[in-house]
């Protein structure tokens, strides 16, 4: 009897990949699986067998007819879908489709990092426009017109827009606007970073993009000192970096902040720049409106995406931007 099972099943595969149209799959279904097939007949007659052979059977025959079952579907469904290949349509074996999980751009995460780490020092989050006017990116800097030192920002200029004042717009290059917007908007104190992208209008290499990440810092309050603006950026440093950390600070020219420097921190033997900073300039200040002689304040501004060349060793900034996922997914 058991033989008989397995040579209908061989029968029954055998049979079924010769099945090419509906028509025919019926018959086979009438044969193997209808109520006069073998195999109903053998199902039906278990009750008269001994014992023992009853449940072996009951067992392989009940598994066969579920079998049957299942490829006679899966032909069916091939059929339908048009394919005509000889045998069931549905490869078990096939491996699955792997579900591709998305991760963090590695700048962002960076900027996260950054966030989170002066977050911690109690600064708020701050963000402003990419399109700026000529004012907030330049002239509230105490970058006037005329002023050679517009010639570091290389910038982007929007032809059409111009206001009723003749004042133009731009892409800003950099994010040291947003600090002549909040304090025009605010009264101190103030304790707050801006993380945005800046543009500019330059050649691209290995260390420059034309658009980039900056996080921008300032803080003004009553009698704030050059030693704060140092602790802070060390406590930052740190907290990015690791606690043994070293940095150093050396003079360095920005028309918006008096004294200016550039910080750098000890990196694998080198001394690697990450940012500009300075005590926010009197003349800034009187800009925005603000009188009170007790009022001082300092100002930063870093890139992301340097401090996550230096963090992750990676030696071309285009890299970030070129949508390579054999580098995003590294990170
Ligand atoms: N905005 C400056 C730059 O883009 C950086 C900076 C910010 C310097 C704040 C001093 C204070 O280079």
């Amino acid at each position: 009897m058991l033989e008989k099972l397995k040579k209908l099943q061989k029968q029954a595969n055998l049979g079924l990949k010769s099945c090419n149209s509906r028509s025919e799959l019926n018959n086979w279904k009438i044969k193997y699986l209808g109520r006069k097939s073998e195999l109903s007949l053998i199902l039906k007659d278990i009750k008269n067998l001994d014992p023992n052979m009853k449940k072996e059977v009951g067992m392989l025959g009940n598994k066969l007819r579920l079998d049957l079952e299942g490829i006679y579907d899966a032909h069916l469904e091939g059929l339908e879908l048009g394919k005509s290949d000889q045998s069931s349509s549905l490869d078990y074996f096939l491996p699955g489709r792997e579900e591709k999980i998305g991760k963090l751009h590695p700048v962002t995460q960076t900027l996260r990092e950054i966030k989170k780490a002066f977050s911690s020092l109690g600064f708020q989050i701050a963000e402003g426009p990419e399109i700026e006017w000529d004012k907030y990116n330049f002239d509230m800097l105490n970058i006037p017109e005329d002023h050679p030192a517009r010639d570091m920002w290389d910038t982007m200029w929007i032809d059409e827009k111009m206001n009723d004042n003749g004042e133009k717009m731009l892409l800003r290059t950099h994010t040291s606007p947003v600090q002549a917007r909040i304090m025009e908007s605010q009264e101190p104190p103030i304790r707050v970073i801006v993380p945005g992208k800046c543009y500019r209008y330059e050649a691209t290499d290995s260390t420059h993009e034309w658009h980039f990440y900056q996080v921008e810092g300032l803080a003004v309050d009553k009698n704030l000192t050059f030693s704060d603006l140092k602790g802070t950026l060390y406590e930052f440093s740190k907290k990015m970096f690791g606690s043994d950390t070293k940095i150093r600070f050396r003079c360095d020219y920005f028309p918006f902040v008096e004294p200016g420097v550039d910080m750098s921190i000890f990196w694998e033997g080198k001394w690697l720049e990450i940012l500009g900073a300075g005590m926010v300039h009197p003349k800034v200040f009187e800009k925005a409106g603000y009188t009170d002689a007790n009022i001082s304040g300092f100002a930063f501004g870093m890139g992301p995406e340097r401090i996550a060349m230096i963090k992750h060793d990676i030696d071309d900034i285009r890299l970030f931007y070129s949508n390579d996922l054999r580098f995003l997914n590294q990170f």
